[in-house]
């Protein structure tokens, strides 16, 4: 199996960057997560816009073209033979002795790319998952998708130590701002669709904002607020989203049951209605 590092396909167990590249030692850099389902590529277009974006607020310059990309993408693809999985992408600042400020000189961005092989998406939602709600302590620019992951990184670790497949952050409002790598939503008792508004607090999801256009396409009532750990207790139906979670139902929280403990009816079928979109 390969990965491709600035320019090179290589093995992938040899494959290694420099140690002062700046991402390895200051997280000075960004990614994307992309999934792949029977050989092709679920939303593509707007992740490499978000990754645009995320460069942009950092001031690192594209490494090679957006076409240059797509093309990169599709060779490691190939030469993987990857039907089914995600493909990992990220631009680092550069290579440069170590000094907090921008390199003085220009230095090139380092881009990296894997890929991770998984099991084929499938509609069956199994039986949804566990949630674990502590502090959100990360810092102001959520929004940007950077490879500085220790509070997420904390926070995974903390809900699988509960026995939990994900962290739900809570701001000091004691509002669920987003999962540590997903995004939150639940379901009213009056099977309103609620996640959180998209701001500087939180990554706006890619899977996140396809679901929103199932959601207009099917007619459900979707608010775009805050909700807080209260209400997500109390809901209907709970649920995730992300590259590598699709729609995950959430069946408890801190170890209360969310509405019977069982899959909801609107998960499963917001579920299915991603898989169809994705195919
Ligand atoms: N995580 N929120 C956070 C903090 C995330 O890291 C992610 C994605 C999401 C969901 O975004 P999307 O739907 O575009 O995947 C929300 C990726 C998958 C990761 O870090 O592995």
């Amino acid at each position: 199996r390969y990965a491709y590092v600035n320019g090179r396909y290589v093995e992938h167990r040899e494959a290694s960057v420099h140690i002062e590249d700046r991402g390895y030692q200051l997280a000075d850099g960004v990614y994307e997560v992309v999934g792949v389902r029977d050989g092709k590529l679920i939303d593509e277009k707007p992740h490499i816009d978000r990754l645009d974006r995320s460069l942009k607020e950092l001031r690192i310059d594209w490494p090679v073209s957006r076409n240059t990309l797509g093309f990169i993408i599709r060779e490691l693809m190939r030469k993987n033979r990857l039907r089914d999985g995600l493909v990992y992408m990220q631009v680092t600042r550069g290579v440069s002795r170590r000094d907090h400020g921008f390199p003085t000189t220009p230095v090139k961005p380092a881009l990296v790319l894997t890929t991770k092989a998984t099991k084929h998406i499938v509609a069956d939602a199994g039986s949804g998952v566990a949630v674990k709600s502590m502090p959100d302590i990360r810092w102001e620019r959520c929004d940007i998708k950077t490879v500085a992951l220790l509070p997420n990184v904390l926070a995974k670790q903390a809900a699988r130590e509960a026995g939990a497949y994900e962290a739900w952050l809570l701001d000091d409002k004691g509002c669920i701002t987003e999962g540590a790598s997903t995004n939150a939503w639940i379901v009213t008792q009056d099977g309103e669709l609620v996640t959180r508004q998209t701001d500087n607090g939180i990554l706006s999801g890619i899977t996140r904002s396809s679901l929103k256009t199932i959601c207009n396409s099917l007619q459900l009532k979707l608010v775009e607020r805050p909700f807080s750990l209260e209400e997500a207790k109390k809901a209907k139906e709970a649920f995730i989203t992300s590259a590598t979670s699709f729609v995950t139902p959430v069946v408890k929280i801190d170890g209360e049951k969310v509405g019977d403990g069982k899959v909801g009816a609107t998960a499963r079928r917001l579920r299915e209605e991603y898989v169809r979109f994705s195919e």
